[in-house]
């Protein structure tokens, strides 16, 4: 199966016809093909290296025996063939044609609208009335229960929350206890949870690092996904942080190699996104900072990230490192969006926020902890 594009040509009678076969002749298959006929040129597409066949028109493009009509004919296969947006691909070839034969599922959209995507939300009543966030919030670090600091803003003020909650794992935080009962743990952190999806924009994102604690079988990242779930937020995906710590023990000697009780192993943790409201956040595009690069790397779903290695310096025991912050907030924020953490710790969000162009609000209950956070935003370099 093959795509055809047909381009019309001027001044066809010009074209050096034959030489441009021969600067293409070693693409020429029965997946690539074109020719001249009736003022245009026909091009017939299966699969193509498309990398070499850039880099063999751009050769063309500066090719001294070509004539300018001729060049200007290389140019516009290649514009044509590199302005086709859709394609699969296949040991390094993209493919043109019949590439959706190869799917498993027939008429995706159609289905995908039958079925009704996340159709959990329906009847969510999110207004869409974004307002700015009071001044007296912006570009702050506040000491105190979130509970009761997000009480005073109003709805729909703030573009993204990018946090790391306790865990309830047992660790020596300052200023709480880490280690509640797990309905008390869990109700606490619903009701802060409850509060960052009021303060967010329509269309603002919230994204949630969690590591679920395995040994004692509690799914963490699946209950605080079903409770954002449960409040209409629309899951967005989940990226898997992997921090490659293999220095763990195998497992205990007791079910060592014996399938009666064997303990897996993790070497990562989440970050579940949620969206409020729409999956799309409205946003200028020159206030996007993301490269290409990074775009492309980033929007795998999954991060290779070495854990922060400056916690004794910043006296924080559970710190996600800044490039986990730099990650989510160019992916998914805009410069000049107003970041909120309301479990700022020693700040990594806020100080990160900073560097990026990113408006912040950081709360902790711990004030050493926001003494650091306030420390590390005056030593942010722009
Ligand atoms: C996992 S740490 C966050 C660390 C942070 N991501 C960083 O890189 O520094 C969780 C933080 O939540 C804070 N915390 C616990 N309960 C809180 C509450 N009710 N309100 C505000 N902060 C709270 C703790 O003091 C702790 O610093």
């Amino acid at each position: 199966m093959q795509k055809k594009i047909s381009i019309p040509l001027e001044n066809e009678e010009f074209i050096e016809k034959n030489k441009l076969i021969n600067t293409f002749e070693s693409f020429f298959n029965s997946d690539f093909s074109f020719e001249f006929s009736d003022g245009q040129v026909d091009i017939f597409l299966g699969e193509l290296d498309y990398g070499l066949f850039q880099s063999v028109a751009n050769r063309a493009l500066h090719d001294s025996l070509l004539n300018d009509q001729s060049k200007n004919a290389a140019k516009q296969i290649l514009d044509s063939i590199t302005n086709i947006k859709s394609y699969g691909l296949r040991s390094g070839k993209r493919v043109y044609a019949g590439y959706n034969a190869e799917r498993k599922v027939q008429n995706r959209k159609v289905k995908e609208e039958k079925r009704q995507q996340f159709y959990y939300t329906k009847g969510h009543n999110f207004s869409k009335n974004n307002a700015p966030v009071p001044e007296e919030f912006e570009n702050q670090i506040i000491c105190g229960d979130s509970l009761e600091v997000l009480k005073k803003l109003p709805d729909n003020c703030i573009d993204i929350v990018l946090t790391s909650p306790p865990y309830n794992f047992g660790l020596d935080y300052a200023s709480t206890q880490d280690d509640d009962h797990w309905e008390a743990y869990f109700g606490k952190l619903f009701e802060i949870f409850a509060e960052c999806i009021r303060v967010l924009k329509y269309g603002g994102r919230a994204i949630v690092n969690v590591q679920p604690l395995f040994s004692d079988y509690i799914p963490t990242h699946h209950i605080i996904s079903n409770f954002f779930i449960q409040q209409k937020m629309i899951w967005k995906g989940e990226i898997l942080w992997e921090k490659n710590n293999y220095n763990c023990k195998y497992t205990a000697w007791g079910s060592w190699k014996s399938p009666s009780n064997p303990y897996l192993k993790y070497t990562w943790e989440f970050l579940e996104v949620f969206c409020k409201g729409d999956l799309k956040k409205v946003g200028a595009a020159e206030d996007a900072d993301i490269s290409a690069e990074d775009f492309k790397k980033w929007i795998v779903g999954k991060w290779s990230i070495a854990p922060e290695r400056n916690m004794k310096q910043y006296d924080h025991p559970a710190m996600f490192p800044e490039e986990i912050v730099v990650r989510a907030l160019q992916l998914f924020s805009f410069q000049g969006d107003i970041v909120l953490d309301p479990f700022n710790g020693a700040g990594t969000t806020t100080s990160v926020a900073k560097k990026i162009n990113r408006r912040f609000l950081g709360i902790d209950i711990s004030e050493k902890y926001c003494k650091v956070a306030i420390d590390r935003i005056s030593n942010s370099i722009f």
